[in-house]
């Protein structure tokens, strides 16, 4: 993985048809995806169960680029391996899901992932202040995390305070929750270089019939780059 500050827009297969994840992966990939965001939930840390590591592992021959998994699971530690075994690329962990955020972060490179952490809504951008230096991504949520579709909270305010933080880092700055064409402006303009999006990527369209995939994908993309198509 190279880093750079390019917008990347990430879909999440949280939205995508749960019987299919493979051809869903390889379909937004190639109607023009960045990234691929996997949501991990486990009924406890968020109020909703998603899957674990073995489907990660089973997605990941299907993902050519960036596998990108957002565990919202607590405790984390127990599971890095395994999720680092599964093929993960990045590995984000949340702030709030335990008291040792610090070595998880450690724990997750040591697996040869890179590092991200998760911010809640609620949780202020100084949560990660003393963290930056093990940190390869910071994902801003942008809603309550455990579901897709929900309405987006805007965050300008704690994403131009963690780009002032990050200063030249390599760190990516990625939105999680209610991404579209008229929130994703927002969020570049404020700092943001990943987008996650789920319900705006894969509305209107199928495996069978991808094309609109690749159109959502570009709409989001240009609004966040500024150039309304
Ligand atoms: C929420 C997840 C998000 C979600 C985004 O807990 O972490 O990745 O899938 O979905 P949309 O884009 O529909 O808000
Ligand atoms: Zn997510």
């Amino acid at each position: 993985m190279t880093f750079d500050r390019k917008i990347k827009i990430a879909p999440s297969i949280l939205a995508a048809d749960f019987a299919n994840f493979g051809a869903e992966c390889a379909a937004v990939e190639a109607q023009g995806a960045d990234w691929v965001h996997v949501d991990v939930m486990d009924g406890h840390f968020v109020p909703n169960i998603t899957f674990g590591p073995a489907t990660c592992a089973a997605i990941r021959p299907h993902i050519k680029g960036v596998m990108d998994v957002h565990l919202m699971i607590a405790p984390v530690d127990p599971y890095i391996d395994a999720f680092a075994k599964a093929g993960a690329d990045v590995l984000t962990a949340h702030v709030e899901a335990g008291p040792h955020i610090h070595r998880t972060l450690q724990a997750i490179r040591a697996a040869g992932c890179k590092a991200g952490v998760a911010l809640n809504p609620g949780t202020p951008a100084e949560a990660v202040a003393h963290l930056l230096d093990l940190t390869d991504l910071v994902c801003v949520m942008t809603v309550n995390p455990g579901f897709g579709g929900q309405k987006f909270i805007d965050m300008t305010a704690k994403v131009k305070t963690l780009r002032q933080m990050i200063g030249d880092r390599p760190i990516h700055i990625e939105i999680d929750g209610g991404m579209d064409p008229n929130t994703a402006p927002l969020m570049a303009r404020a700092g943001a270089d990943v987008l996650v999006a789920g319900s705006a990527v894969f509305k209107g369209g199928s495996v069978s019939d991808p094309a609109p995939y690749g159109a959502n994908i570009r709409a989001i993309r240009a609004a966040a780059e500024g150039v309304y198509a």
